[in-house]
C-alpha cells in the first residue's frame, strides 16, 4: 500500500482509511460516546444480506450503469476533501458556547453518518464476487472515507476526534434486509445532497453567515452523494417489484416519512446552529423535502404531500413530543416519558396516514444535479 498523507488523495477505501488523517486519532471520549449512541435520531451502522445484494444483475440498466461508473471512476473530486488556502482560521476558543456545542454535535453526527456509509459499502465490496457490485461499492466507500476523514480534520482543530476504528468494532450494527437498505440508503444519499446544496446556495448568497470554512466544500461533496443516490436508483430499477408492489409502496412511504421527520426533529434540536447560518429550520426542512421529493420521482411512484396542512402540524407535534421525551429522560419521570412516547407514536402515525401523491415513474432514472 502506498504511503499516503491524506485520505483526499487516496484512490481506494483501503488507502483512504490507512492515510495519516484517519490514523493516530487520539480518542476524545465525549465525541466517540456521542457517535456510539443508538437512538431513533442518531446515525446507525447497518449490515445486510450481502449475498443477496451480490446477486443483482444490472444488465437491464447496463447503459446508465456504465455511464455512472465511468463518472465515478474518473474521480473529479480526487484531492478535494482536505484543507487548502480557502480554509479560514476558526477561533474555536471564543465561539459562542451554545453554537459551539451544536456545531460539534452536527459535525460528529455527520462524521458518523459518512462513516456508517463507508463501513457498509466497504463490507459489501469485501464480501462480493459480482464485478459490477464490487466496483460500485468500492467507489462509494472511497468517497465516504474521504468525507469522514475531512470532517475529522475539522473536528481536530477543535481538539476533538471521533475514534472511527473503535466505532467499527464496537458500535452496534442494525440488520436491514437489502430492500430496506435500498430505500433507506437511496433516501439518505439524496436528502444528503439536498441538505448540502441548500446550505451551499444559501451561503453563496450570504457569505457573511458562513461561520466555518467546511461549508465551502459542500458543492463537490453533495455531488458525490448525488451519484451514490443514482447508483441505488439503478439498483432498485433492476427489480420493478421493489417500487411497484402494493406492500413495497407502503414501505417506501414509511421510509419517506421516517427519513423526513427524523431530519425535522434533529434539525430543530440545533436552534443556535441554524440561527448562525441565518436559516429558518422550518423553511430549510420544506426546501430540502421539496428537492428530495422532486428527485425521488425518478424511482419512487409516490411522494409525501408536504403541502398538506396536516404535515406541518404533525411534524410540530412529533418534535414537541421528542423534546418532552428528552426532558422526561433527564428528570427520570417515567409517567411523562411514556406519555411523550405515546404522543410521538401518534404523531408519526398521523404523518404516515396523510394520503400520498402518486405519479408515473420515467423509464430511465438517470438525473444530474440540478440545484
Ligand atoms: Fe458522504
Ligand atoms: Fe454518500
Amino acid at each position: 500500500m502506498k504511503d499516503l498523507t491524506h485520505s483526499a488523495d487516496a484512490t481506494t477505501v483501503e488507502e483512504a482509511l490507512a492515510a495519516s488523517n484517519h490514523q493516530g486519532i487520539v480518542d476524545s471520549e465525549g465525541a466517540t460516546a456521542l457517535a456510539m449512541q443508538n437512538t431513533l435520531l442518531t446515525p446507525r451502522f447497518y449490515t445486510t444480506d450481502f449475498d443477496e445484494l451480490d446477486a443483482i444483475d444490472v444488465s437491464s440498466v447496463r447503459q446508465d450503469w456504465d455511464v455512472l461508473i465511468a463518472q465515478m471512476k474518473a474521480d473529479p473530486n480526487k484531492g478535494h476533501f482536505k484543507k487548502n488556502e480557502d480554509w479560514d482560521h476558526i477561533d474555536w476558543e471564543n465561539m459562542e458556547p451554545k453554537l459551539k456545542a451544536e456545531f460539534i454535535d452536527f459535525l460528529v453526527s455527520s462524521c458518523t453518518a459518512e462513516f456508517s456509509g463507508c463501513v457498509l459499502y466497504k463490507e459489501m465490496k469485501r464480501r462480493g464476487n459480482n464485478e459490477d457490485i464490487v466496483t460500485l461499492f468500492q467507489l462509494m466507500a472511497r468517497d465516504e472515507a474521504r468525507h469522514a476523514g475531512f470532517i475529522n480534520d475539522a473536528l481536530r482543530e477543535a481538539g476533538i476526534a471521533v475514534n472511527l476504528g473503535f466505532l467499527t468494532q464496537k458500535k452496534k450494527y442494525t440488520y436491514f434486509r437489502p430492500k430496506f437498505i435500498y430505500y433507506a440508503t437511496y433516501l439518505s444519499e439524496k436528502i444528503g445532497y439536498a441538505r448540502y446544496i441548500t446550505i451551499y446556495r444559501h451561503l453563496e448568497k450570504n457569505p457573511e453567515l458562513r461561520f466555518h470554512p467546511i461549508f465551502k466544500w459542500f458543492k463537490e461533496w453533495c455531488n458525490d452523494e448525488f451519484s451514490h443516490g443514482e447508483a441505488f436508483a439503478l439498483l432498485m430499477k433492476t427489480d420493478p417489484k421493489l417500487t411497484q408492489s402494493f406492500a413495497n409502496k407502503l414501505w417506501i412511504k414509511f421510509f419517506l416519512t421516517a427519513v423526513y421527520s427524523t431530519m425535522y426533529v434533529r434539525d430543530h434540536q440545533r436552534p443556535a446552529f441554524h440561527a448562525a447560518l441565518g436559516v429558518d429550520p422550518d423553511w430549510y426542512a420544506h426546501e430540502v423535502f421539496t428537492k428530495t421529493s422532486e428527485i425521488s420521482k425518478q424511482v419512487f411512484p409516490l411522494t409525501l404531500d408536504i403541502d398538506n396542512p396536516r404535515w406541518e402540524r404533525g411534524l410540530k407535534k412529533l418534535q414537541k413530543a421528542n423534546a418532552d421525551l428528552a426532558e422526561a429522560k433527564k428528570t427520570g419521570n417515567l409517567f411523562k416519558r411514556v406519555g411523550a412516547m405515546a404522543r410521538a407514536a401518534t404523531a408519526f402515525v398521523g404523518l404516515y396516514t396523510i394520503p400520498a401523491v402518486k405519479h408515473d415513474v420515467p423509464a430511465s432514472t438517470r438525473l444530474e444535479p440540478a440545484y
